[in-house]
């Protein structure tokens, strides 16, 4: 009998991708019993593309230009995921909605991560930058990481993990952005392994496959 052991991890990335990367070293290390077997980027030109075949990761560019037909890139997501027997999806820095029936069928097994503690300075428009200046402009005491589980509300999926940031009284938006990107690094692989292993689990269903 045959047993799939090494689980299969997807990343949806826009942009630079060093999340994505610190998701592949951690797999690399043996840190999380998964591979990252598949990359996603809605923009074409994404590092994270990039560096997902620099590590030999199957890495496509797919969007509404690739996929006009709303029907057809929903179907082809999920034959895509499904075909790879892709176990977990993480979302880092990933700017578009996933459509609905993806996250239903992957419902407990998606993960997204926000650089703030959220639910403060979430939600639309809230991203990369903006999200640092809102939280220096606020005069906040910490910041922090978010890991939370994706919905299909979207931002109000129930949060996994956070890790909150001391903010220095000399704190700008990029200062604050580069110490919350280096924590990112961290927790993102560790709850990643969490889940994979089974330790924790979508609150409020059964999400074994
Ligand atoms: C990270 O800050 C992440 O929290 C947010 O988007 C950013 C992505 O950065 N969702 P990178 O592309 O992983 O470097």
């Amino acid at each position: 009998m045959y047993f799939r052991t090494m689980k299969k991890i997807s990343v949806f990335a826009s942009g630079g991708g060093s999340n994505l990367q610190s998701i592949i070293d951690a797999s690399e290390k043996g840190m999380l019993n998964a591979e990252v077997a598949l990359v996603i980027s809605n923009n074409s030109s994404a590092f994270a593309l990039e560096r997902a075949r620099k590590h030999g990761i199957k890495a496509i560019h797919f969007s509404t230009k690739t996929h006009p037909d709303p029907a057809i890139y929903t179907q082809e997501l999920i034959k895509l995921h499904s075909d790879m027997k892709i176990d977990l999806v993480l979302l880092a820095g990933y700017m578009k909605l996933l459509p609905k029936p993806f996250i239903a069928l992957y419902s407990g097994r998606i993960l997204n991560i926000h650089p703030s503690l959220l639910p403060k300075h979430g939600g639309k428009g809230m991203y990369g930058h903006f999200v640092h200046e809102a939280v220096i402009a606020a005069k906040d005491k910490e910041s922090g990481v978010t890991i939370h589980w994706v919905t299909e509300e979207y931002d109000e999926g129930p949060i996994m993990m956070q890790r909150s940031i001391p903010i220095n009284h000399d704190d700008t938006p990029d200062t604050l952005a580069a110490r919350v990107l280096k924590v990112e690094h961290a927790v993102y692989p560790e709850a990643a392994a969490l889940v994979l292993s089974g330790q924790i689990r979508f609150p409020n269903r059964f999400t074994e496959k």
